[in-house]
């Protein structure tokens, strides 16, 4: 058989950046063996350095400084773009117009507006144009998304979902993107994005928020000396800038089905490194998740004896989604990690390319502008004082 050949590149090889070229690696070597091979033509960083060390440990042909560079580049098919948020939607769009597939990273754009333009500019080409929602790949969340659409919690009463994470508690941690742009841009957007998109993707769609509250905990960082990447210290300036967007942020929601939502997210969650988190409750059974546990998930029926009911732990293995051929090693309970959500999403990428349907489609732009009207509504009641906002 031959297999198609897709050309290959990605564009910032920070923290999550490398995680795409080392998914794009591993892409060919997971599920069934028609999938396209993924030649690894370039990594594009404005730091050299990093762009070296990444084309180097990923055997990716070039690295690049520049990336338009790739925009002109006939041996690039498709592009995962993962620079700080507000520099997507210019890169996104140069590269629609060249006739480029692009993996954009989460969230779309920092404002609704620039993310309609860019699911715009993706119905006006013929690429495929997908956002890098990774959880969607994890087999713990995809196995409790398949249980409650099969209807084995019943009716969903109440979706409760956290993003704690401690990142941004040590007042030293740098000034960064992270820290720029108005309220909603923070915590908010970074990983309630993920959060919001974790609810729909189990619940169904969230049709109003309310009872929201943002609050910056720090209000000023200090200014590195160098480059930071994701959320490393360093040398600092002894300058300091303010925080322009929120730590925390806490709301209330409810879905399409009639279900209730609580969520609050979190940078400042002491001792949570990567710490979201959710439960599922339905007329007739539950469901939960933790990150941290990555390999199991709790779940609760009415099938056992009385006096032995309770909540029981299921250790993924190959009976749930992506584990069966998608780690080398196959066999129950070996578990998974983070780099290998990545591995699937790039496949399905690059199936998608190719017209291949085996893998769930990566979400759409537009999938990813319903997300971000989300978090626009939880910023809107915050600052009505906490006011309901219906999403359209
Ligand atoms: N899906 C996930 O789980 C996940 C996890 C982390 C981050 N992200 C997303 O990935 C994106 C990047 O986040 P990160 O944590 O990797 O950031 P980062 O700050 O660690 O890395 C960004 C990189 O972009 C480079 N860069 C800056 N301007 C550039 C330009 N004009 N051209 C090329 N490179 C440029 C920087 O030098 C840096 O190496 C963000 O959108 C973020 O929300 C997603």
């Amino acid at each position: 058989m031959t297999r198609k050949s897709v050309g290959v590149a990605v564009i910032g090889a920070g923290m999550a950046g490398r995680a795409h070229a080392a998914g794009y690696r591993s892409a060919g070597t997971v599920f069934d063996a028609d999938g396209p091979e993924a030649r690894l033509v370039s990594v594009v960083d404005t730091n050299e350095a990093l762009a070296q060390d990444a084309r180097q440990r990923y055997g990716f042909a070039r690295a690049e400084s520049d990336w338009r560079a790739i925009v002109a580049a006939d041996d690039v098919d498709a592009v995962s773009v993962v620079v700080a948020n507000h520099l997507h939607r210019e890169i996104i769009e140069a590269l629609l117009a060249a006739g480029k597939h692009v993996l954009c990273e989460k969230p779309l754009a920092p404002s609704l507006a620039d993310a309609r333009a860019m699911a715009a500019a993706a119905d006006d080409a013929t690429t495929v144009a997908a956002v890098g929602y990774t959880y969607r790949r994890s087999p713990a969340m995809s196995a409790i998304r398949d249980h409650v659409h099969n209807g084995h919690l019943g009716r969903p009463i109440h979706f409760n979902g956290h993003a704690w994470y401690d990142y941004a508690l040590d007042p030293l941690t740098p000034m960064s993107w992270r820290y720029k742009g108005g309220p909603g841009t923070g915590a908010l957007a970074d990983v309630g994005s993920h959060m919001v998109d974790t609810a729909e993707y189990v619940c169904g769609p969230v049709v109003e928020v309310s009872g929201a509250v943002l609050t910056t905990v720090i209000d000023e960082r200090p200014v590195p000396a160098g480059v930071t990447l994701g959320h490393e210290r360093g040398e600092l300036t002894g300058e300091v800038e303010p925080v322009e967007n929120e730590d925390l942020a806490t709301f209330t929601a409810r879905f399409e089905n009639g279900a209730v939502g609580t969520f609050s997210v979190s940078r400042v969650a002491h001792g949570l490194p990567n710490g979201l988190a959710f439960e599922v409750f339905g007329s007739a059974g539950s469901a939960a998740f933790d990150l941290q546990r990555a390999g199991e998930f709790q779940v609760t029926d009415s099938s056992p004896r009385g006096e032995v009911n309770g909540q029981r732990r299921v250790y993924v293995g190959p009976a749930h989604p992506y584990l069966r051929r998608g780690v080398p090693m196959d066999a129950p309970g070996v578990g998974y990690g983070t780099g290998d959500l990545f591995v699937y999403q790039a496949r399905a990428f690059l199936d998608q390319i190719v017209g291949l349907d085996h893998l769930p489609p990566c979400p759409s732009f537009h999938d990813a502008v319903r997300g971000l009207e989300v978090l626009d509504a939880v910023v809107e009641s915050a600052r009505g004082g906490g006011v309901a906002v219906k999403i359209a």
